[in-house]
Order: C-alpha cells, then sequence, then structure tokens
C-alpha cells in the first residue's frame, strides 16, 4: 500500500476497494458499486491513524460516532450532517449479567440505520449530491429521509406498501416522497434505482455506495471500547441487507491493523427468521454467495426481508472467519419474547431484537453457547415503532 497521504480535502481515506476482485478505486469522487458489480470497501491509512492520535484520545472524546473521525470517510474540515448519533448503552439481563442488550433504539429516528446514514448522508453532501434516493424495510427509509433533510436534500424512498405505517408517515414528515411499492425491497431496490439514473439521484441502496457501512462500522469501534478493548464472545445480530455484520467485523480488523485488540474476534450469529432465511439456507449448504432469492417470503420481521443480500459474500465470509453461524426463527416466538422481555426486563425489543433473542435462547438449550459467555444481542430499534399487543 502506498504510504502517500491524501492533500486536500484532508480524510485517512488511502482509496476504495472492490470486496471481490480487489481492484482500487480513487475516492475523489462518488462511486456506487465496482466494475465487478461488487461493494466498494473505504481503505485508510491506518498506521497514520495510530502515529498521530493514541487510543486515549478517541476515549476522551464526546461518546457519539464521530468520535471515530479518522476512521470515517468525510474529510476533517467538513461539518458531519448529524442528529446527535449518541454512543447506545449495553443492558445487561437481570437473570444472565453476561448477556447484553445493545440498544440501539436510542438512535436518530429510532434505529440503528441512523449510523449508516449520518455518514452516507454527509458524504453526499460533500459530494454535492442534488437528489437521494433508497431502498428500504423501513427504517433506512425513514433515517435517509431525517438526514435528507438536515441535509437540505430532496429524498426519495421506496418501502414495501406494508411496511409499518408508523415508519411509512415519519418518511413522510420528514418530507420525503415515499412510494408505496406492492412488493419486496429486491422490487423497491430495482425502482430506486432507476429513479437513480433517470433523475440523477444519488442511490443510497445497502452497500451499493461505499459509505452506509463506515458509519455502521462505529458499532465495532463502540463494542471494543465498551469492553475494555476486548470483545464479547458472541453476537446476535438480525440481519437483512447484513452491513451492521459486515461493518463490525470490518471495524475489528481495523482495530487489530493497529495493534488496539488482539486477534481473537466474537463468533458472529447472524439471526433470520423462517419465512426468509437466505442467509442460513445458504450457510449450511456451504455456498460461498446466496445465489437464488428466498422465495415465498413471509415474516412479520421487517427488517430481515431482505430475499437476496447484495453482501451474501461478505456476510458468509465473516460467519465462517468468525466460527459463527447463522439461524431462523419463528415469528410466533419472536412476538411471544418480545412480549415477555418487556414484562420481566422492562425492555421494549423491536421484533428483529426479539428475534435474536430467541436465537440466543435456542443456542443456550443446544449448547452452541454456554451461560458463562459474554453475549451481545442486538436490539436494532425502539420497539415503539412496532405494533403493540391490543388493549385488555
Ligand atoms: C430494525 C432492523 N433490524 C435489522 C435490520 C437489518 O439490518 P442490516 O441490513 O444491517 O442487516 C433492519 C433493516 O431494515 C432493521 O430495520
Amino acid at each position: 500500500m502506498s504510504t502517500k497521504l491524501p492533500q486536500n480535502p484532508y480524510s485517512y481515506v488511502s482509496h476504495l476497494e472492490c470486496s471481490l476482485t480487489g481492484q482500487h478505486y480513487s475516492h475523489d469522487r462518488m462511486r456506487g458499486l465496482s466494475d465487478a458489480g461488487a461493494p466498494l470497501l473505504v481503505r485508510y491509512f491506518l498506521g497514520k491513524i495510530s502515529e498521530v492520535i493514541s487510543k486515549d484520545t478517541f476515549v476522551q472524546r464526546s461518546p457519539d460516532i464521530w468520535r471515530w473521525r479518522e476512521f470515517l470517510p468525510l474529510p476533517l474540515e467538513m461539518e458531519p450532517v448529524s442528529l446527535g448519533e449518541i454512543e447506545t448503552p449495553l443492558i445487561a439481563f437481570r437473570e444472565l449479567p453476561r448477556v447484553f442488550i445493545k440498544d440501539e433504539g436510542r438512535l436518530p429516528t429510532g434505529s440503528f440505520k441512523a449510523r449508516g446514514m449520518a455518514v452516507a448522508v454527509s458524504m453526499a453532501k460533500h459530494f454535492n449530491a442534488n437528489g437521494l434516493v433508497v431502498p428500504t424495510a423501513g427504517n433506512a427509509g425513514s433515517a435517509a429521509a431525517a438526514y435528507g433533510a438536515a441535509a437540505g436534500i430532496p429524498t426519495h424512498v421506496y418501502a414495501p406498501i406494508d411496511t409499518p405505517t408508523i415508519t411509512l408517515q415519519e418518511i413522510e414528515l420528514h418530507g420525503a416522497q415515499c412510494h408505496h411499492v406492492d412488493g419486496l425491497i429486491d422490487r423497491c431496490g430495482q425502482l430506486a434505482g432507476k429513479a437513480a439514473s433517470e433523475n440523477g439521484l444519488h442511490d443510497l441502496s445497502t452497500l451499493a455506495e461505499p459509505y452506509r457501512l463506515e458509519g455502521k462500522k462505529t458499532i465495532g469501534f463502540e463494542l471494543a471500547l465498551q469492553f475494555n478493548w476486548s470483545l464479547p464472545n458472541v453476537i446476535y445480530y438480525p440481519t437483512g441487507g447484513g452491513t451492521g455484520f459486515i461493518g463490525m467485523w470490518k471495524a475489528f480488523d481495523e482495530l487489530e491493523a493497529i495493534g488496539w485488540i488482539g486477534s481473537r474476534r466474537p463468533r458472529m450469529v447472524s439471526v433470520q427468521t423462517l419465512g426468509c432465511n437466505p442467509i442460513q439456507q445458504a450457510f449450511e449448504a456451504g455456498h460461498d454467495d446466496i445465489m437464488t432469492a428466498f422465495a415465498p417470503v413471509d415474516t412479520i420481521v421487517p427488517g430481515v426481508r431482505v430475499p437476496k443480500p447484495l453482501g451474501g459474500r461478505l456476510i458468509l465470509s465473516v460467519l465462517r472467519a468468525s466460527g459463527g453461524h447463522a439461524c431462523a426463527v419463528s415469528d410466533d416466538a419472536t412476538i411471544e419474547c418480545r412480549d415477555q422481555i418487556a414484562r420481566s426486563e422492562g425492555i421494549n425489543l423491536c421484533p428483529e431484537g426479539a428475534a435474536c433473542h430467541v436465537a440466543y435462547l435456542s443456542d443456550l438449550e443446544t449448547g452452541a453457547v454456554n451461560r458463562d459467555e459474554t453475549v451481545v444481542i442486538f436490539n436494532t430499534a425502539n420497539g415503539l415503532k412496532w405494533p403493540m399487543p391490543e388493549l385488555i
């Protein structure tokens, strides 16, 4: 790797790299996929970061995603588009003190999608995008709408018609144009792509531009810091497009490359539901990528309704490298768990978070995880964004 630092505008980014072929691209303009049609990964002059700034400096900064500024692509002199992306808490279960919920529902727009959109929309503004478009299972759309509003950039969202109503309302409340699609996120993606090319909009689809992943990566830094530069034994993550999953792993690699953590990694567990589990199917079949779109999709858990994630190859490689596994739980068990945790722990999990807890309990039974292990379960959104049980 060249050691020449970019001059102006200044960031620690060295280049973009095709995740399939390794081909390098300059980061001097907005880019989508690589020539091979694969996601682009942002690469940094990591050695330079650790030379000029110590671990302690990061610790002393205000606890939000921008404390990791040198590991992010936005040039340092640029003001980010921010709505207050705070560090999210780890909440220990009362009965299981080594099991933590990472509560991402505290972030702007009530979900972890704020992390990716804060960085991607900041970069879109930096590159003078005059319109944004995103396909969504729901939460990415409301985050794009909010950050688009904060950046003053018109935003279009393509969302399945059966997305929770409150999320569709939230998208419109932020002034985005919400296109209700009779189909799933893959159909939304086709329509968003068409709108992008016909109207010159910047396409924020999952992994189709390199910067949402960088925002999501901050979850990995945050975990390392919260566990005192060690990492938990197992992480349960509800997987749709997989940006948080891939992003966390990228963060761990970057931290190891500069010597702030060792080579030990958590076992990464990808959680889906029986009504949409393409990752589990591909993982168990020993495939390197997801070959066919899952059909028919039939689940009430919106975040995992992605029949063929673009980042399938990356997700599967993280699963294997970490010694983790992929699982799928039922919708009924998910909702029962959501209701039970609300009563026993006082935490209103989103269905995606509840699905992760169901997966953890089932792994405890099979012995895939044991009670002595430190576990993080991702609650990726605020439970208030989903319908609650009828009044008694
Ligand atoms: C609440 C929630 N959890 C999980 C996911 C899946 O996230 P990812 O695309 O990073 O796999 C989504 C995506 O829409 C979501 O909204």
